[in-house]
């Protein structure tokens, strides 16, 4: 099926930014719909990083008008919906502003799409793995799959970070049960039921990818309030030791931005009729610590700390199962993560112009 036109909505940010090129080669014609939100565009500029073939209309994903505006000028095939607030810690605070964007902003886009009569032939969203929360976990005395729930105010004060007796079970679509630990992970499984109503209602194919962590070169430096892994660098660059929150052994799946792109672009030509979520990461797990200390030693910074300090909805253990990736999409990740961490050390030696320097968020 020819498909020409892709409308990229988050474009400008870090993933739209990675992905850009392989729409720009493989579409006509690629629109990003952007509205440089300034905590992630401090300069609210053009992205040098965003492909120079992608048009760029600075709009908002929760207005009507600039939604009447956009579909104007454009009729996409395609739709892949990036835009939103991502801020795991900042959306327990900021909890309307993140249910604003992440649901009410797509469901302004749907309804866009009818108002116009510019139904696409697919949607891909990029959902996050924060809708799993916790995840399920297997009792070691007897096998036993188990759901332990929210980590609550009490255990974290004790210090008691681990769900006693049990181990964590990797992420898998279909299989782990939905409980999200934030408010984030809270609207972005809502988008993932708004849109999966909506496309199965109208005749569109959606497809909806859980991503785990992703870093790379082009991670914002300059937002407080996402990833760990360039924050982690810009401390031990500046020859601090990396506060390490808990214990250390908080466990993620860190997944290269360029892998996550691939993983996208192949979503929008997969031709197939699994409808169902697909998990992207590694798909093998590293704890914080191991990340935290394999970066002192790349910038010779004092080993890094463990504090003890917590942050309420952080979640203690999440790693993929990429089965349905590999099946579904033909697709697996090629970035190792030490040559990831590499070229992402390397990205921020080159421009060493933006820092910060707190635990913010
Ligand atoms: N980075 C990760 O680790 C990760 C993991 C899982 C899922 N995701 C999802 O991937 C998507 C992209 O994430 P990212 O890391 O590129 O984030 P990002 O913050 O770098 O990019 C998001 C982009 O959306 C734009 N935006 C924000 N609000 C908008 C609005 N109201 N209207 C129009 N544009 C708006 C921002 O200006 C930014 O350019 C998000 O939906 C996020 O939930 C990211």
């Amino acid at each position: 099926m020819t498909l020409a036109t892709c409308l990229l909505t988050g474009g400008a940010g870090f993933i739209g930014c990675a992905l850009s090129p392989l729409l720009a080669d493989r579409f006509e014609r690629v629109v990003a719909m952007d509205n440089l939100h300034p905590q992630i565009h401090a300069a609210r500029t053009r992205p040098t990083a965003l492909d120079a073939r992608v048009e760029l209309i600075v709009a908002d994903v929760c207005a009507h008008a600039d939604w009447e505006r956009v579909l104007a000028q454009v009729r996409p095939d395609a739709i892949v919906h990036l835009a939103a607030e991502t801020g795991t810690a900042q959306s327990l605070t900021e909890s309307a502003r993140h249910a604003q964007v992440n649901v009410t902003g797509m469901a302004c886009m749907l309804d866009a799409l009818v108002r116009h009569a510019a139904l696409p032939e697919r949607i891909v969203l990029a959902s996050s793995r924060a809708v799993y929360g916790e995840g399920e976990w297997q009792r070691h005395e007897d096998g036993a799959i188990v759901d332990p729930g929210q980590r609550g105010r009490a255990m974290l004060e004790a210090a008691q970070w681990d769900f006693p007796g049990l181990r964590a079970l990797p992420h898998e679509a279909g299989h782990t049960a939905l409980h999200p630990t934030s408010v984030y992970g809270a609207t972005k499984l809502a988008q993932e039921h708004v849109l999966s109503a909506w496309a199965q209602a109208v005749g569109v194919r959606a497809s909806v990818l859980r991503m785990q962590n992703v870093y790379g070169p082009g991670q914002s430096l300059g937002n407080p309030y996402t990833g760990i892994v360039p924050l982690f660098c810009q401390i031990a660059r500046a020859g601090n030791s990396i506060p390490v929150y808990e214990d250390g052994a908080i466990v993620r799946d860190f997944v290269c931005v360029d892998d996550v792109a691939r993983a996208i672009f192949a979503a929008i030509d997969a031709d197939i009729q699994h409808t169902a979520p697909i998990d992207i990461g590694s798909g093998t797990p590293t704890t914080i610590l191991q990340l935290a200390q394999w970066i002192a030693r790349r910038y010779g910074a004092p080993a890094p700390t463990i504090t003890g300090q917590y942050r309420h909805g952080d979640v203690r253990q999440a790693c993929a199962r990429i089965d349905a990736a590999r099946a579904h999409l033909g697709w697996q990740p090629h970035v190792r993560l030490d040559a990831g961490l590499e070229r992402l050390c390397a990205w921020i030696d080159a421009h060493p112009d933006t820092t910060r320097g707190s635990l913010a968020g």
